[in-house]
C-alpha cells in the first residue's frame, strides 16, 4: 500500500468533522496566559482559561520558578524511583496535604496522569468501578486501563447509584468514582449523597476535584472541604493545571494510599517528576492561597455577575453552579460560528462539540477567571448580546 492510501482514511476523517463543524481550531496565544491575551497581533478578552484565580503569570509564581531554576536546574532528571526525589517534590506534597487537610499527597506530571495512576492501582480484573456516566475523559481511561467492569450511574444521581449497585453482583474490591465539578456543565458532584452509598457498602469512594481545586471550599480547597466531608472520601484527584496556574497532578487522602500509589501508580513509576519550575511554581499558589481568600471571592463575585447579566439576556446557561458558564447553543456548526463572531468582536470563548460533550449540545464554554475586572465582563456581556441577536440565540 502507498503511503497516501496508508492514512487516506484520515483525510476523509478530518474532511468529515470539518463538514460537521467538529473539526477543533487551536489559536496561537503570543502573550501570557492572562485576562486579556495577544492572538494574531491583536489584544482580545480571554473567556477560554481555566486560569480560575489569574495565577499562569502571577509575579510570586514566575519568580518562585526562576528562582528554583537557578537553585535546581529544570529537569527532574528521571522517574523517581530510580534517580530520586527533590526536595522541592517532597515539600510541594507536604504542604499539599496540609492545604487538603489529608495525612499525605502525591504530585503527578498532570490531572490526567493522576486518574491513570489512581484508577488501575487501586482495582483489577474481576473488580467493579462504578462511574457517574459524564466524568471526565481521564476518569474513563484509567477506568478503562485497570480491566475492572465500569458500571455507569445517571448523573449525579446517588439514587440510581444505589439502584445500580444493587443490580450488580460485586465479587472482588469497588470503586465509585466521580468528577467534583463537570467541566463542560459546571454543576457539582452531589459528594454528600455519594458518600453515605459508599459507606453503606463499604467501597472506596473517588473524587477527581480538578475543577474544584482553588475554586470550592474555604479558599478553594476543594469540593471535599465545600461539603465538610472531610476524612470520608477516600481519594481525592487533583490538578494543578487550572486554579493553581500551572501544570501538575495530585492525589490527597489517606497514607496508605499515597504510600501504595508510590510503588504502583504507573505514571509515578514509569514517567519522569514534574518539572523544576513547576514544582516551584506550584509552591508558590499555595503559598498565595493560603495567605489570602481574596482571588477565589473575586473568582465568584465575577461568575455571579456573568451569569445574572447571561440569564437576563436570555441565554441557556444550563445547569452550572460554578464560574465555568455553558452558553448552551445545540447545533455544533452555530457554536463554531457563534465563536468566530465572539472572536471579531474581541473576545476568545472557544465552541465545544463532540466527543467533548454529547451531540446536540454543542455550546461555548466561558471560564470565569479573578483575572477579569468588572470593565471586563460588561466587554464580554456587550459582544455576547451583540452576537446572539445577530445569530437569533436571544431576541
Ligand atoms: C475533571 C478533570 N480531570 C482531569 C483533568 C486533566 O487535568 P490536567 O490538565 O492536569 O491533565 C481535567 C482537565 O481537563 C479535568 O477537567
Amino acid at each position: 500500500m502507498g503511503s497516501e492510501a496508508k492514512t487516506r482514511w484520515i483525510e476523509e476523517e478530518i474532511s468529515l468533522l470539518k463538514e460537521q463543524g467538529l473539526f477543533t481550531h487551536i489559536r496561537t496565544i503570543e502573550s501570557p496566559m492572562d485576562g486579556w491575551v495577544t492572538i494574531g497581533g491583536r489584544r482580545v478578552l480571554n473567556f477560554c482559561a481555566n486560569n480560575y484565580l489569574g495565577l499562569a503569570n502571577h509575579p510570586r509564581l514566575r519568580e518562585a520558578a526562576k528562582n528554583a531554576i537557578d537553585a535546581y536546574g529544570v529537569g527532574p532528571g528521571a522517574v523517581r524511583t530510580i534517580a530520586g526525589t527533590m526536595t522541592l517534590h517532597v515539600e510541594l506534597e507536604r504542604r499539599l496535604a496540609a492545604f487538603k487537610g489529608v495525612e499525605a499527597a502525591i504530585t503527578f506530571q498532570s490531572g490526567f496522569n493522576a486518574n491513570l495512576a489512581t484508577i488501575p492501582a487501586l482495582v483489577g480484573k474481576g473488580d467493579i468501578i462504578f462511574s457517574d456516566e459524564l466524568n471526565h475523559a481521564s476518569i474513563i481511561d484509567g477506568c478503562r486501563l485497570s480491566r475492572a467492569s465500569i458500571v455507569r450511574y445517571a448523573h449525579n444521581n446517588p439514587d440510581d447509584l444505589r439502584q445500580v449497585i444493587e443490580e450488580t453482583e460485586v465479587e472482588g474490591r469497588a470503586l465509585i468514582v466521580s468528577d467534583g465539578v463537570f467541566s463542560m456543565d459546571g454543576d457539582i458532584a452531589p459528594l454528600p449523597g455519594l458518600y453515605e452509598v459508599a459507606k453503606d457498602y463499604g467501597y472506596l469512594l473517588m473524587v477527581d476535584d480538578a475543577h474544584g481545586e482553588g475554586v470550592l471550599g474555604k479558599g478553594g480547597r476543594g469540593i471535599v472541604d465545600h461539603f465538610g466531608l472531610h476524612g470520608k472520601v477516600d481519594i481525592e484527584v487533583g490538578t494543578m493545571s487550572k486554579a493553581f496556574g500551572v501544570m501538575g497532578g495530585m492525589v490527597a487522602g489517606k497514607q496508605v494510599i499515597i504510600d501504595w500509589l508510590r510503588q504502583r501508580g504507573r505514571p509515578f513509576l514509569f514517567s519522569s517528576a514534574m518539572t523544576v519550575p513547576d514544582a516551584a511554581a506550584c509552591l508558590a499558589a499555595v503559598d498565595l492561597l493560603e495567605e489570602s481568600t481574596d482571588q477565589v471571592t473575586r473568582l465568584w463575585a465575577n461568575a455571579d455577575t456573568f451569569k445574572k447579566q447571561m440569564k437576563a439576556m436570555g441565554f441557556d446557561t444550563g445547569g452550572t453552579q460554578t464560574p465555568i458558564v455553558p452558553v448552551m447553543l445545540g447545533e455544533a456548526t452555530l457554536a463554531q460560528k457563534f465563536s468566530r463572531q465572539l472572536f471579531e468582536e474581541g473576545v476568545f470563548a472557544m465552541a465545544i462539540g463532540y466527543p467533548t460533550v454529547p451531540e446536540g449540545k454543542a455550546r461555548i464554554r466561558v471560564m470565569n477567571t479573578a483575572a477579569h475586572t468588572e470593565d471586563d465582563l460588561s466587554i464580554g456581556l456587550a459582544a455576547f448580546e451583540k452576537v446572539g441577536k445577530e445569530l437569533g440565540v436571544i431576541a
